[in-house]
């Protein structure tokens, strides 16, 4: 009879220990789903401090040319990838010389050779692209 007790009590307790489990293991999957269905993003309006970091570029022209340089020309110009001319080099006096800043800003807004578009800141207003290339040119 007692053998019977403890072979029970310890079925019962093995039985309690699976529902544990397999109750922690649902609070865990619900959270991991939980966490999966968050929103990638949030929108947030200007001025809204819940938001966190105010780094965010204030829309309307606050760009400064220094901005643009570091976020969208500095990847390439900064170190001469793919032959672009090279931030603080001679190469950008070369060009200014042999090809004026009109059609250095025309060739960047259109795109010359393995320099996308623009630099790829799509963004970027034509004066933007203008002030960012007088920026390298002057540094
Ligand atoms: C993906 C790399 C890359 C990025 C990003 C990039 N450039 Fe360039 N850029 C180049 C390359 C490569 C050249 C040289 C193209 C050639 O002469 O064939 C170049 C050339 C230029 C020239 C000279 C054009 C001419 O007519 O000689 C200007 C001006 C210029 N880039 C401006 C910019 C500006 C402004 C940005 C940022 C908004 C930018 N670039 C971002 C790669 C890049």
């Amino acid at each position: 009879m007692k053998a019977i007790i403890s072979k029970a009590s310890t079925a019962l307790c093995t039985l309690g220990l699976t529902f544990t489990a397999l109750s922690a293991q649902a609070v865990t999957s619900e959270d991991v789903i939980a966490e999966r269905l968050m929103p990638v993003g949030k929108v947030c309006l200007q001025g809204d401090e819940s938001c966190g970091s105010a780094s965010a570029a204030p829309a309307g022209g606050a760009r400064t040319a220094e901005d643009t340089v570091a976020t969208a020309c500095n990847s390439c110009h900064g170190t001469g990838v793919l032959g672009a001319p090279k931030i603080g080099s001679g190469e950008w006096a070369a060009r200014l010389d042999a090809k004026g800043l009109d059609t250095l800003v025309s060739n960047a807004i259109s795109g010359i050779g393995a320099m996308p578009p623009r630099g790829t800141c799509a963004d970027c207003s034509d004066d933007d692209i203008k002030a960012a290339i007088e920026y390298m040119i002057a540094q």
